[in-house]
């Protein structure tokens, strides 16, 4: 477990369509292990480790972005209201900071309410940056910004802000590193603007045109108290996805992902997520239709600033994807 490369990716900047910072250090540490890295027109970053010839297309995803707030408006007094960027919940917001990409960091907070009873609405929050007019404020509207909470490891379990989907982009980096010489190019494509639009993921399967796509992306689990019922739990293996919100794995990528964690010995689980989806949804849907599937890392408390993982899981991950590429 490489806990310094999880924590510099989950700590840093890329809100949907603001993904230079996180892109930069993604790219640092692919560009030796690939034959070719570039930047699709949207900001997708794709790394192909090209295959020893004869073989399929094949693109692994995770995506880039982390789910963030927008200046909407600055009130005369210099606060700062916002929209969201992605499915952020009010109630798990408030008293927490969020960090612009200049470094100016601002603490959210909420109205006066009537019913304390009530979870507050979006429009019930501000943020206060510490500025006194709407002049001296130092963000204008459309500044995006992010969630700040610092990873901390406990015994098996990661705790950190974005581990959606930064832990799919370090088992992407992880594979790269540990992918041998096969006759499938593999495209590893770490995409912008998921917890948006899914167009990162679309835009960047329409170019490569592959066989086949698998999304890396974290799951939701059904054992914390008074849980929606769901067969995931965390610590268990990773998760194969049967279907979410936005799709139905192809039946081919299912299977062949299931083959190889029983081939290897992995425990893994079935996913049926209810609500979400992730870039394979996308992929999936590109020309004539790309046989698509994805590999979960079960995920408590995802789209909070504080989201919890298993390390066994996180590393089950990356091995049943190399097994998978890697039939020995
Ligand atoms: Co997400
Ligand atoms: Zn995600």
């Amino acid at each position: 477990m490489n806990l310094e490369l999880l924590t510099q990716l989950t700590q840093a900047f890329g809100p949907p369509g603001h993904e230079e910072e996180i892109r930069a250090i993604i790219r640092d540490i692919v560009s030796p292990l690939a034959d070719s890295v570039w930047v699709d027109p949207l900001g997708s970053l794709v790394a192909l480790k090209k295959g020893t010839g004869g073989g399929k297309k094949i693109i692994l995803a995770a995506h880039m972005d982390e789910i963030g707030v927008m200046v909407t408006y600055v009130e005369e007094k210099g606060f700062l209201r916002f929209t969201r960027m992605g499915g952020i919940n009010p109630l798990t917001h408030v008293g927490g900071r969020v960090r612009f990409a200049d470094g100016t960091v601002g603490v959210i907070s909420v109205e006066r309410r009537e019913d304390f009873s009530k979870v507050p609405t979006l429009e019930q929050l501000y943020i206060d940056v510490g500025a006194t007019s709407r002049e001296d404020a130092p963000v204008k509207v459309g500044a995006p910004a992010a969630f700040m909470r610092p990873l901390v490891q406990q015994g098996r379990r990661i705790i950190s802000k974005t581990l959606d989907d930064r832990v799919g982009c370090y088992v992407l980096i992880e594979v790269l590193r540990q992918m041998q010489a096969i006759a499938d190019d593999i495209y590893f494509v770490f995409s912008v603007q998921e917890e948006v639009t899914l167009s990162g993921a679309r835009t960047s399967a329409y170019k490569i045109d592959p066989d086949m796509a698998v999304a890396v992306d974290v799951t939701g689990t059904g054992d914390t108290p008074k849980a929606l019922p769901m067969a995931v739990e965390m610590g268990k293996g990773p998760a194969i996805k049967i279907q979410d919100s936005g799709m139905i794995a192809h039946p081919a990528v299912r299977d062949w992902l299931i083959a190889a964690a029983e081939r290897a010995g992995i425990p893994y689980q079935r996913e049926i997520l209810l609500g979400g989806s992730t870039d394979a949804a996308a992929m999936q849907l590109v020309r004539g239709g790309v046989p698509s599937g994805c590999v979960s890392i079960p995920c408590r408390y995802i789209h909070s600033p504080s989201e919890m993982i298993d390390i066994e899981d996180l590393e089950q991950t990356i091995h049943l994807l190399v097994t998978a590429f890697n039939p020995a």
